[in-house]
C-alpha cells in the first residue's frame, strides 16, 4: 500500500454550486469553506501530514471586485474566528504564493503563521495569490542571481514549497480537467483524480474513497 504523506486539492465549483441553489456565488464559496473543515478533520483522521488547498491563483483578480473582496473577507473572518482552534489541534498554516493583500490581512497571515509555527500534526499550505508560472520564474531568477547551478535540487530550494514533499494526490473537484497553474512542478508525480461534484458537496465519505484507490495505485516513478 501506498504511503499517504500529502494531498493538494483544487476546490473548484463553489460558484456554479452558489447559482444551483438559486443565490450568488459568493453564497457558494460560503458552502465551501464547510467543506474546508470537514477536509481538514478527515485529513487529520487518515494521518496525512501536508494538506495543500488552492484558494485563490494569481488569474483569480480578474473576477469581478465584489467577489475578490468577499472571498478575502471570508478568509479574513474565518482566520480571526478560527486559528485558535486550529492551533489548539497542533495544525501548522503556511502561506504560499504571494502576501500582497491589505496591510491588516497580511498581518493576520503573518501572525498566523507565526503562531502555528512549530505544530506538528498536521501543516496545511493555504495557496492564496498562487500562481506556478510565477513561483517557476521566481525561482529561476534566484538561481541566476545567486550564480547557483541550474538544477532540480537548486531549483527546489526557491520554490515557495521548499521543505514540503511534492503530493502524493491532487484532487479537483467542480467536474473540470485542467491544472489552472498550480504546483506544475511538484505534481510531477502525482496520482491525479478530477471529481465532478462541485466542491461544496465534496464529503468525507469522497475523499476517503480516493485515498482508498490512491493506496492500491502501482506507482512507478518510470521503473517497472
Ligand atoms: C472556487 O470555485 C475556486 C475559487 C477561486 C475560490 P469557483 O469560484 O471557481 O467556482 P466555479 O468554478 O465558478 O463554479
Ligand atoms: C482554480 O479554479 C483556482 C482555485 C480553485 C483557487 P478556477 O475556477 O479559478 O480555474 P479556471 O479559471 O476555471 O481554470
Ligand atoms: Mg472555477
Amino acid at each position: 500500500m501506498n504511503p499517504l504523506n500529502h494531498v493538494a486539492i483544487i476546490m473548484d465549483g463553489n460558484g456554479r454550486w452558489g447559482i444551483k441553489h438559486k443565490n450568488s456565488r459568493n453564497f457558494g464559496h460560503r458552502a465551501g469553506l464547510k467543506t474546508v473543515e470537514k477536509i481538514i478533520r478527515a485529513s487529520i483522521r487518515n494521518k496525512i501530514k501536508f494538506l495543500t488547498l488552492y484558494a485563490f491563483s494569481t488569474e483569480n483578480w480578474k473576477r469581478p471586485k465584489k467577489e475578490v473582496n468577499y472571498l478575502f473577507n471570508l478568509l479574513e473572518n474565518f482566520l480571526i474566528n478560527k486559528i485558535d482552534d486550529l492551533h489548539k489541534q497542533n495544525i501548522k498554516l503556511k502561506i504560499i504564493g504571494v502576501k500582497n493583500f491589505s496591510k491588516k490581512l497580511n498581518k493576520l497571515l503573518n501572525s498566523s503563521e507565526k503562531k502555528t509555527y512549530k505544530n506538528k500534526k498536521l501543516q496545511i499550505n493555504l495557496a492564496l495569490n498562487y500562481g506556478s508560472k510565477f513561483e517557476l520564474i521566481n525561482a529561476f531568477k534566484n538561481l541566476l542571481k545567486n550564480k547557483k547551478v541550474i538544477n532540480e535540487k537548486n531549483l527546489r530550494k526557491y520554490l515557495q514549497t521548499k521543505d514540503i514533499p511534492d503530493p502524493d494526490i491532487l484532487i479537483r473537484t467542480g467536474n473540470t480537467k485542467r491544472l489552472s497553474n498550480f504546483l506544475l512542478w511538484q505534481l510531477a508525480y502525482s496520482e491525479i483524480f478530477f471529481e465532478k461534484k462541485l466542491w461544496p458537496d465534496f464529503s468525507e465519505k469522497d475523499y476517503n474513497k480516493i485515498i482508498k484507490k490512491y493506496k492500491l495505485i502501482k506507482r512507478n516513478f518510470g521503473k517497472v
